[in-house]
């Protein structure tokens, strides 16, 4: 097999991450069938034409369509919003190639349903950038829960707190329009610590939820001749997905999760937190110190009893650290991009399945349809599971 070439549609935020993924993983993961840049896709051709350049992709293209009818490319990765997700998926899916795709995977259930057909029916290679899974943190927490370190798990305490929405003048962007997005912090930040829930702990039973619009409308920033706002010309536009979600949840093994998400917490950054306990103890871990997982043992001497504070950075025992630096030589954000993108080039050079993959994408769309079902019945509602 050759390189795995790589049509990339979206060529911001994560264009940016996933393209420094599949060069990092090509210099520090040595794979077998290295990444190719081959076509990166946007619709502004000087924009992606100065992307493609920068990022150092062979060529570009401005319709996504075009990057699918190449026969030079294997993978289609797709970092654009949401609301794109399921058209460039089923069709990637359909003309045979691979497909990476952003979360949360599709704007509901039925679309993701759809996409999950479309993979399944081609037999490509399917992943769901559900990137925190492989923080070597995390990695750690599910080997320690795995080896019923924590015992029988009681409680699921998360939350995903941002705070870029805090200033009611902050403009409107995709992110706020239902359309496109889907949702607003419940499909941004809920889908992350939904996936980490299933990872880490099991499937979820049901839920009930409340969530909140906060400003339910804001500034568009206007293209006039000198690109800013100007106070007497300012329009605005309807928010229509919520600030903030927080629902209650009961696992299938009788555990009891709480989980919040908001852009509203003002001076929370990226504070994605996660602690679970167990009958035996407890992990805790906060993105903003991902290096560390703190984990309570009650197999500890009794005088020695505590949380103890790991450095998951051990390239022998802790789970990717061994492409990187010396024990204590941290990493950062983009490296659990780089840890996704080497395990999909393995996947696909020895075609054994990847995880979280459209199966795990719609079972976290299942737990987010559920809480949005139980906002509107004010009630609890179970979540559906489909039988894979
Ligand atoms: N895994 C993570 O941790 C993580 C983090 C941030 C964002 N995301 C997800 O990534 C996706 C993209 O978010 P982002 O933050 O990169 O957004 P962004 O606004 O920074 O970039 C979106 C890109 O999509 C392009 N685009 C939009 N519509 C297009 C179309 N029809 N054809 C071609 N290109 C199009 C835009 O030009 C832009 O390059 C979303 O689904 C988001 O939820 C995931």
């Amino acid at each position: 097999m050759g390189d795995i070439r790589v049509g990339m549609i979206g060529y911001k935020f994560m264009g940016k991450a996933h393209t420094q993924a599949y060069k990092n993983t090509n210099f520090y993961f040595n794979p077998k069938t290295p990444f190719q840049l081959k076509a990166i896709c946007g619709r502004n051709e000087k924009n992606v034409k100065s992307a493609a350049h920068t990022y150092g992709w062979e060529s570009y293209e401005t319709d996504w369509q075009s990057v699918i009818d190449r026969d030079d490319i294997d993978l289609i990765d797709i970092g654009t919003p949401s609301n794109t997700h399921k058209d460039i998926a089923i069709k990637a899916a359909n003309a045979g190639k691979h497909v990476l795709t952003e979360k949360p995977m599709a704007l509901n259930v039925r679309d993701a349903k759809e996409m999950l057909k479309a993979v399944t029916d081609s037999g490509v290679q399917h992943m769901v950038s559900f990137t925190y899974r492989r923080v070597p943190a995390i990695s750690l927490a599910k080997r320690i829960i795995s080896e019923g370190r924590i015992g029988k798990v009681y409680h699921i305490r998360a939350n995903y707190l941002q705070d870029w929405l805090a200033d009611p003048q902050s403009p409107f962007a995709w992110r706020l329009d239902k359309n496109v997005a889907g949702s607003g912090a419940h499909g941004d930040l809920n889908a992350h610590i939904i996936d980490l829930t299933r990872y880490l702990v099991g499937e979820f039973d049901e839920v009930v939820g409340m969530s909140e619009t906060f400003v339910k409308e804001r500034p568009v920033e206007e293209d006039s001749t000198n690109g800013k706002n100007t106070n007497n010309n300012v329009s605005l536009r309807d928010v229509t997905v919520d600030d903030a979600t927080l629902f209650l949840a009961r696992l299938d093994n009788g555990a009891l999760g709480s989980f919040e998400a908001t852009r509203y917490a003002t001076g929370r950054k990226n504070n994605e937190y996660i602690e679970i306990n167990g009958s035996m103890g407890s992990i805790v871990f906060n993105f903003e110190r991902m290096n560390e997982l703190q984990f309570f043992s009650k197999e500890d001497e009794h005088h020695l009893q505590g949380y103890r504070n790991i450095l998951v950075t051990e390239p022998e025992s802790h789970e990717y650290m061994n492409a990187w630096w010396p024990p204590g030589h941290l990493i950062g954000y983009e490296h659990a991009f780089t840890h996704q993108a080497s395990d999909l080039a393995r996947a696909i050079t020895q075609q054994q399945p990847v995880y979280p993959n459209f199966e795990d994408g719609l079972r976290c769309q299942q737990v987010l349809e559920a809480v949005d079902n139980s906002i509107k019945s004010r009630t609890w509602e179970k979540v559906e599971k489909t039988n894979f």
